[in-house]
């Protein structure tokens, strides 16, 4: 029997090893990296180890080329059904220090790569299939120190619901969802610990979320029962408004 593929852009990161682990149940996975193939690796090996089937795959999605790279290792594992985009990073910078440079990078890395991975699926992924994109909170919290990473974040939201009335007739859905604060390397590196602690005391649940609270909601985007649900924001912050 032929397995579909997935590809998860950020699949090695700290949300996207958690949907690489639960898609691996359904899919043959390419799980993307950009720098830390070691991590990368430790995800194929899981899942493999699982008896399933995957591999990494290193290329920087901010431009086309690594983009096509990411799609085409996908493609090697079976038809492409499933592509998620968790490629993203944030800092906390004060609107005042804003500058071309770091609105670039902030663009790059959180819209550009995302569109760039919109168009490529729309040309890519099988009739039927699944696309899903991960935004955050901040797109409708608009966080202090995060106007850029926000304004990025509500453009990936835009493109998304845009990209679902596209890709509509060929039954291909294409949703978003959207954490809130969530326990991963890169939320304890890039946070202060008496912000984290905030950060946990905030959603109704009183809890930071976990990537696998993530990839419960995007297996859920991803599987048959989700087929009427597309140009959707599922929230996935433990109630945060
Ligand atoms: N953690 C949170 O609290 C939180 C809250 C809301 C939204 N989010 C969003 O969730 C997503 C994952 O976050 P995370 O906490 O899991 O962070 P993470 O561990 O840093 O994961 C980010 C992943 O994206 C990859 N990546 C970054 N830039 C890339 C590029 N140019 N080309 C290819 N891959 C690239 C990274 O590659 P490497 O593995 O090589 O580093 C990594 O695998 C992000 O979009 C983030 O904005 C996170």
């Amino acid at each position: 029997m032929t397995i579909n593929s997935a590809l998860v852009i950020g699949g090695g990161g700290g949300i996207g090893a958690a949907v690489s682990r639960k898609l691996a149940a359904s899919h043959a996975v390419a799980v993307g990296y950009r720098d830390r193939q070691d991590r990368a690796r430790a995800v194929v090996q899981e899942i493999q180890d699982a008896g399933g089937s995957a591999l990494a795959v290193g290329s920087d999605v901010r431009t086309a080329a690594g983009v096509d790279q990411a799609f085409h290792a996908a493609e090697e594992l079976g038809p492409l059904r499933t592509v998620v985009h968790c490629a993203g990073a944030w800092d906390y910078t004060r609107v005042s220090d804003l500058t071309e440079e770091s609105i670039d990078a902030d663009y790059q890395t959180n819209l550009r790569s995302g569109l760039l991975t919109l168009a490529a699926a729309a040309n890519r992924v099988a009739d039927n299939g699944r696309i899903v994109m991960i935004s955050s909170a901040a797109a409708y919290m608009a966080p202090g120190r995060q106007a850029s990473y926000a304004a990025m974040k509500a453009g990936l939201e835009a493109a998304s619901r845009s990209t679902a009335k596209e890709l509509g007739r060929r039954g291909i859905t294409v949703n978003v969802v959207r954490p809130g604060a969530t326990d991963t390397e890169r939320l304890r590196t890039s946070t202060a610990e008496k912000a984290v602690e905030a950060m946990s005391a905030a959603p109704a649940l009183r809890r930071l979320g976990t990537p696998e609270d993530i990839a419960e909601a995007v297996d859920w985007l991803a599987s048959e029962k989700a087929r009427w649900v597309t140009g959707t924001v599922l929230d996935a912050t433990g109630g945060l408004w």
